[in-house]
């Protein structure tokens, strides 16, 4: 099933770009529109160029997926980067009511993982938790500690919850109950993180909220002190 339906996503990815090059050029054409329909017209195309470029990030997700990821793994300074994933979604959760706050044990802060992967697996499941809450509010709680040879991360929200026949589902390719989500983010942590040797659990109660536990091989040896950033990669994503 993953050569078919990475072959068929491949074959999907040339008349996209097909179509995306033609109504780039279209958009040139039209983009000294000259009275309401040409105006129109030019609307439209942008929101097809728009489309266009959306699907074909849902191809390249689901094709990276489908073929698993080129994990490298080596130690990454956890605190680091749950301090940025936290950073990055702290001000949109500030104005949608959302508190935002962080534990982090000293003890946890060294994992064997690949920090690019990590990143993109974490950030799945904090912007799940902040768009659970949405208007409505709450509390995001991010959390690191050790467990014997492990360290686990937990990310914890107050939302919703999800219902028991749902939990099975939430780790399928496409399944979403979001308006324009699709269904690809939780899919790939969970791809990423059992790659990295590690593995993910969910715990939801309907009305009180979602905690999602990430656990993953702590680092065994604590780096010196003057070597303890050799963690973030030189070509680390923005
Ligand atoms: N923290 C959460 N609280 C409540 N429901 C959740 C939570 N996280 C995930 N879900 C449920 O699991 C579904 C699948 O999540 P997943 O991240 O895979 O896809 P998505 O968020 O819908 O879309 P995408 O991540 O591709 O934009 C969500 O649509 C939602 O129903
Ligand atoms: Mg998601």
């Amino acid at each position: 099933m993953g050569v078919l339906a990475a072959g068929l996503a491949h074959e999907v990815k040339n008349p996209l770009s097909t179509m995306s090059v033609n109504l780039q050029l279209m958009e040139e054409d039209y983009g000294e529109a000259k009275g309401p329909l040409e105006e129109r017209t030019l609307r439209r195309v942008r929101l097809l160029l728009r489309e266009v470029k959306r699907l074909d990030g849902i191809v390249n997700d689901f094709l990276a997926l489908a073929r698993g990821y080129e994990i490298s793994p080596t130690s990454v300074d956890l605190e680091l980067l749950l301090t940025e994933v936290v950073a990055l979604v702290e001000a949109q959760n500030e104005r949608h009511g959302i508190r935002t706050r962080s534990s982090l044990e000293p003890e946890a802060r060294y994992v064997v993982a690949d920090p690019k992967f990590l990143r993109v697996a974490l950030m799945n499941l904090v912007v799940n938790a902040q768009q659970a809450m949405g208007e409505e509010g709450g509390e995001l709680l991010v959390e690191s500690r050790r467990r014997g040879g492990d360290v686990e991360v937990r990310v914890t929200d107050t939302g919703p919850g999800i219902e028991r026949e749902r939990l099975e589902k939430i780790w399928q390719p496409f399944f979403s109950t979001k308006e324009g989500g699709t269904g690809l983010g939780l899919p790939t942590t969970r791809r990423i993180v059992e790659e990295m040797g590690g593995d993910i659990e969910v715990w939801s109660d309907r009305g009180r909220g979602t905690r999602f536990t990430v656990t993953l091989p702590a680092l065994p040896k604590q780096l010196p002190a003057d070597a303890s950033d050799p963690t973030t990669p030189q070509d680390d994503p923005a």
